[in-house]
This record gives structure tokens, sequence and C-alpha cells, in this order.
């Protein structure tokens, strides 16, 4: 496994690589839900490279941005176990060199849900993940539906700026409580962690009323909010949305596939989570 930290070694080693090469973009402090999308990575193609780059632009808080987890060598030593060609970790400077001033402004997907309480963080991701794919030109790269406002955006980014790359989505990986992993889990004290599962048991019971045919959107929204609301960890409820998988627009009533999302306050930490409808 080779590990690369400037954009010009990297994309001559990308450009040498066995063909397809398969992409997965991180921000490190990686855990089972990384490893799920490197795995298929892996299993995919002939080259699987991983990045890892706490990318500043996508953080609005600082303080948010300092006390994200990092563990550059026990992330070395998972990626070296999952048999992973290469590696990109370059430093903050050498992605946004001094005069950086072009970002990728990715429309109203990036004003929604996620957008309204952070903004400029998907400007952020956007301009980052364009980056990553022109220094290293992969043929696939796979994301999370857990993040799945990114997900949508990036399939949309990569669409309507002919980037020549398949997005590939992997399923959320959870915790047997439920929980879907997260590098910011750990920031959770122990009684927020035990009470973090709500949000996906809220998610479910949406999930389940859909099953039994409920197709009303608002009664759908205010079965999960009902549940988040019953535990008092929570100490805010930024939005429960359910939307339409491609424009992320609220719906009055669910017809085709769909997300049910939610993002809550837990003391520090932020939790999103999302199920589909379909
Ligand atoms: P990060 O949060 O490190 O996540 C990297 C990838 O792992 C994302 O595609 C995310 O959706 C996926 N992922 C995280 N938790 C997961 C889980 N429990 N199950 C399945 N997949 C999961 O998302 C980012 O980094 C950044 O925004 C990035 C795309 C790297 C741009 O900076």
């Amino acid at each position: 496994m080779r590990v690369i930290n400037t954009n010009k070694e990297m994309s001559r080693a990308c450009r040498e690589a066995v063909k397809p090469v398969g992409l997965v973009p991180t921000m490190g402090a990686l855990h089972s839900g990384h490893l799920s999308l490197i795995d298929q990575a892996r299993a995919d193609n002939l080259t699987a490279v991983v990045s890892i780059f706490v990318n500043p632009t996508q953080f609005g808080d600082p303080k948010d941005l300092e006390k994200y987890p990092r563990d550059m060598e026990g992330d070395l030593d998972l990626l070296r176990h999952h048999g992973v060609d290469l590696v990109y970790a370059p430093a903050p400077e050498e992605v946004y060199p001094e005069g950086f001033d072009t970002w990728v402004d990715v429309g109203s997907l990036a004003d929604k849900l996620e957008g309204i309480h952070r903004p400029g963080h998907f400007r952020g991701v956007a301009t980052v993940v364009s980056k990553l794919f022109n220094v290293m030109l992969p043929n696939r790269a796979y994301f999370g539906q857990k993040d799945g406002q990114q997900t949508a955006l990036i399939q949309k980014l990569a669409r309507d700026l002919d980037m020549g790359v398949e997005v590939v989505v992997m399923p959320t990986i959870r915790e047997s409580d439920g929980l879907a992993m997260s590098s910011r889990n750990v920031q959770l004290s122990p009684e927020q962690r035990q009470a973090a599962p709500v949000v996906h048991r809220a998610l479910c019971q949406s999930h389940l009323l859909w099953i039994q045919g409920e197709r009303d959107g608002d009664t759908l929204r205010d079965a999960a909010r009902t549940v988040l609301q019953s535990e008092s960890k929570v100490e805010s409820i930024d939005y429960v949305s359910v939307a339409g998988m491609l424009t992320l627009d609220e719906l009055e009533r669910v017809d085709g596939r769909a997300m049910v999302s939610t993002a809550v306050q837990m003391g520090a930490v932020r939790l999103i989570d999302n199920i589909v409808l379909e």
C-alpha cells in the first residue's frame, strides 16, 4: 500500500494504476461503515484508492473542525488489512493552496435539510469531491446512504459536470442497537450513546407506517418526530423530512421512492440518519 501526500504524485499513481480504479473519499477515523465502501471498491475494481482528508471547507464551526476525530496510524493499519492499493492523505495546503478561490456550487439540492443548518457545507463537499475526482480520475466512487443528501448531491454533480465517474451508493452500516455508525459517535457521553438509537427507532416508526400503507407526508413526519420527542437526551430536532429521493423536496404524498431523514442535537453531537422508503 502506497501512502501519497501530493496531488502531483497521486495523479501520476492513478494514471499508472491498473484500471478500473475505485475511489472511497473519507475524512478518516475509519469504522465499519467506511470499510464496507472500501471492501466494495476492492471487489469491483482492480485498484482500490482511499482518500483521508478532513476537509476544512465543509465545516462551519472551527471548533467542530478542531475536535473532529483523527487517527491516521490506526486508519492506515485498517486500510492495509483491507487490501487498499493507494491512500491519498494530503495536507490542507496541498488541497487549498494560497489564493484558492474556485468553488463548485451545487444549486438547490444544497439549500435544503442539512444545507439550512450548515450553510456552505455542501459547497465545501462538492468542491473537495470534484478536486479528488480531478486528481484521481477514478472509474467508480463509493458513498454511503448514511449521508443521504450528500449522496444525492454527488450523483447530481457527477451528472451535471460530466465527471465520467460512476457513483456507487452503499447501504448504511449500523451498530447492533440501530445507531448509524459515524466517526462522531465517539463524542457521545455514555448516557447519550445509550439514548442515540432513538434516531433510528424514529425513522423505523415512519417506515413501519409506510409499510402498513400510510402515504401522507405529514403523518409519516409526525410519527418520527413523536418518537424523537419521547427521548429527553434529544435536545433539539433540526428537521424531520419525508422527501423525494432525487429532488429532496418535501412530499405531501409518498408515491415513488422517498427518504425519511432527520438531524437532532444530542449534547455536542449532531446525529443525522435516514431510511429509504422503497
Ligand atoms: P466521512 O464522514 O468520513 O464519510 C466517508 C464516506 O463514508 C461517506 O460516503 C459516508 O456516507 C460513508 N459512511 C459514513 N458512515 C457510514 C455508515 N454508517 N454506513 C455506510 N457508509 C457510511 O462524508 C464524508 O466523510 C465527507 O463529506 C467526504 C465525502 C469525504 C468529503 O469530504
